[in-house]
C-alpha cells in the first residue's frame, strides 16, 4: 500500500496557523502545505469560483500522494466541502477523504458558552453562507449565533499588516459591530484561519471575559481522533514528520511570510494550478 503526506490546503497563509497546531499535535506524520496565495482572498468570491478552486487544489493534492486534505480555510470548508465530499470524492477517489475545520470548531464550542451568546468573526463569504449558523443549529439549537464580516483583515494579515497601527482601526470596527449587535456574547469563533494573527489586537478591544475559541488547537484534536477512528486512513498517511510547502505565487515571498508566521525556516515550490 502507497502512502503519503497529509495534504492541508488554504487560499492563503492563513492555513499555517492550522498547520502549525496540527504539526504540534501529531508530529510523525508527514504534510504537504498549499497555499493559493495567487488567487487569495478567496473572501469576497462567489460560490462556484471557491469551490472550483478548491477542487483544482484538493485534485492536486491528490495526484501528489495525499491519502487525505484538511481544508485549512473557512471560506472553503463553508462554500466547497459538502459539494465535494458529496459530489465530487465518489469520482476522483473513493478511498481518500477530504475534511474542514468548521464542524470541530463548532464542536467544541457548546461546552464553552454560558450566555449561550456567541459571536463569528469571519470572511464575507463564510458568513453569507450561514455555514456556523446552521452547523451551531445542528448541534446547539438553544445558541444564539451572531456572524460579523470582517472584509479588511485578510488582507491585512496577507500584506504584512497585522501588527501595524493600521490594523487596529478595522480590529475595532468589526469588534464593536458585533458587540453592538449582541452584548451578550461571551465566546468568539476567530472563523478564520487568518485572523490568529490579529489576536492580540482583537482582545484589546474585547469586553472582559470574552473567550476566544481559535480553531487550531480543535482541528487538530479532531483529527487526532479521526485517524484514530480510521485506522484504514491512518494507515497511509506517511511517517516521516517532514514537511513540504507549495504556494500558487513566487515562492520567495511565500517563504520570507511563511518563515515569520511559523518562526522557523520554509522553503516553498512554486506551484501551477
Ligand atoms: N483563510 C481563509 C478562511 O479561513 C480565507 C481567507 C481568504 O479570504 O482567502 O476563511
Amino acid at each position: 500500500m502507497s502512502t503519503g503526506p497529509i495534504g492541508v490546503f488554504d487560499s492563503g497563509y492563513g492555513g499555517l496557523t492550522i498547520l502549525d497546531s496540527i504539526r504540534k499535535r501529531l508530529p510523525q506524520y508527514d504534510y504537504l502545505y498549499l497555499g493559493d496565495n495567487a488567487r487569495a482572498p478567496y473572501g469576497s468570491r462567489s460560490f462556484d469560483v471557491v469551490y472550483q478552486f478548491t477542487k483544482e487544489a484538493v485534485g492536486q493534492l491528490f495526484s501528489m500522494g495525499c491519502p487525505l486534505v484538511i481544508l485549512a480555510c473557512n471560506t472553503a470548508s463553508a462554500k466547497a466541502l459538502r459539494t465535494i465530499q458529496q459530489h465530487d470524492l465518489p469520482v476522483l477517489d473513493p478511498t481518500r477523504r477530504v475534511l474542514g475545520v468548521i464542524r470541530p470548531t463548532v464542536e467544541a464550542l457548546g461546552a464553552l458558552t454560558r450566555t449561550r451568546h456567541v459571536g463569528i468573526l469571519a470572511t464575507a463569504g463564510t458568513i453569507l453562507s450561514r455555514s456556523y449558523e446552521l452547523e451551531i443549529r445542528k448541534l446547539y439549537p438553544d445558541i444564539v449565533v451572531s456572524g460579523q464580516a470582517c472584509p479588511l483583515w485578510v488582507p491585512l494579515v496577507e500584506n504584512g499588516e497585522y501588527d501595524t497601527p493600521g490594523a487596529d482601526y478595522f480590529v475595532r470596527k468589526y469588534v464593536g459591530q458585533l458587540f453592538l449587535r449582541d452584548p451578550r456574547i461571551d465566546t468568539l469563533v476567530l472563523g478564520c484561519t487568518h485572523y490568529p494573527l490579529l489576536l492580540p489586537k482583537i482582545r484589546l478591544v474585547l469586553p472582559a471575559r470574552t473567550r476566544v475559541l481559535a480553531q487550531g488547537s480543535y482541528v487538530a484534536d479532531s483529527l487526532a481522533g479521526y485517524l484514530l477512528r480510521h485506522p484504514e486512513i491512518e494507515a497511509r498517511c506517511s511517517r516521516g514528520a517532514q514537511c513540504d510547502f507549495l504556494t500558487t505565487e513566487e515562492p520567495d515571498k511565500f517563504s520570507g511570510s511563511a518563515s515569520l508566521f511559523l518562526g522557523q525556516p520554509v522553503r516553498a515550490r512554486h506551484l501551477r494550478l
